[in-house]
């Protein structure tokens, strides 16, 4: 993957990306054998980088899972209410390129996934790669069979174009089903839920392909991927 010179430093030094640039500028910094003196340019990330004659290296990718709880925002940043990365250790919180491989609303809990390397997110969250997420959901009323066969077959959601790839739908309880699905679109659970003339009265993700929440991981509390969870998307 191509990272800009400067946030190459900033990532494998003590520097922060104003000095990165500083030192990039006082020619300080050689790549692959050649001083370079833009801090602009964009390099592969297996480049061969050195500041004052020692070699960088990048640290290794993030690959983190949180029990998020209700309550918190899926975003880095928000105004009014506590992100996700409030529950995180600010060294982790911001580590450069942290983001969140398929957001859940404030109102939902669950599993929820965080990562530095974006070709692993975007298999999670590509429709293309047809990566099932499993939700526990709570209903306003009992599922009718016909309601019950239509989110199964795929439905229309109000303002697309595109029918819901098919998903499957257990029944738990009355008012509890477990919905699995291989996109995320916004709000896509409770949307499709409404679809079918019901509504969501509590959300629960347990699951994103094989990667399932750790029974273990209260709500609020994370862990690193296992080198076997991270493989297995
Ligand atoms: N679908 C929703 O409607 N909300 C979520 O948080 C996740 C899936």
């Amino acid at each position: 993957m191509p990272i800009r010179l400067d946030q190459f430093i900033a990532n494998s030094s003590e520097l922060s990306r104003k000095d990165a640039k500083r030192a990039i500028g006082r020619k300080r910094v050689s790549v692959d054998g050649e001083i370079v003196t833009s801090p602009n340019v964009k390099i592969p990330d297996t480049s061969r980088v050195i500041l004052d004659g020692k070699p960088l290296s990048l640290p290794s990718e993030l690959y983190l899972m949180l029990h998020k709880p209700s309550g918190y925002v899926s975003a880095t940043r928000d105004g009014e209410h506590p992100t996700v990365l409030d529950l995180l250790p600010a060294e982790l919180a911001r580590r450069t390129g942290l983001h969140i491989a398929g957001r859940l609303d404030m109102d939902t809990s669950g599993l929820l996934l965080l990562t530095t390397d974006g070709q692993w997110s975007h298999r999670i969250t590509s429709p293309r790669h047809d990566c099932r997420k499993v939700y526990r959901v709570g209903l306003d009323r009992p599922l009718d069979t016909t309601a019950h066969q239509t989110l199964e077959n795929g439905l229309m959601l109000e303002g697309e174009d595109k029918p819901t790839l098919p998903a499957s739908v257990h029944k738990l309880e009355d008012r509890l089903v477990e919905l699995t699905i291989g996109e995320g679109r916004y709000h896509q659970v409770k949307r499709m839920m409404a679809a079918v003339g019901n509504h969501v009265t509590g959300l629960h993700r347990q699951r994103v392909g094989a990667i399932g929440l750790d029974s273990g991981l209260k709500p609020g509390q994370f862990r690193p991927l296992t080198q076997e969870e991270i493989d297995s998307v």
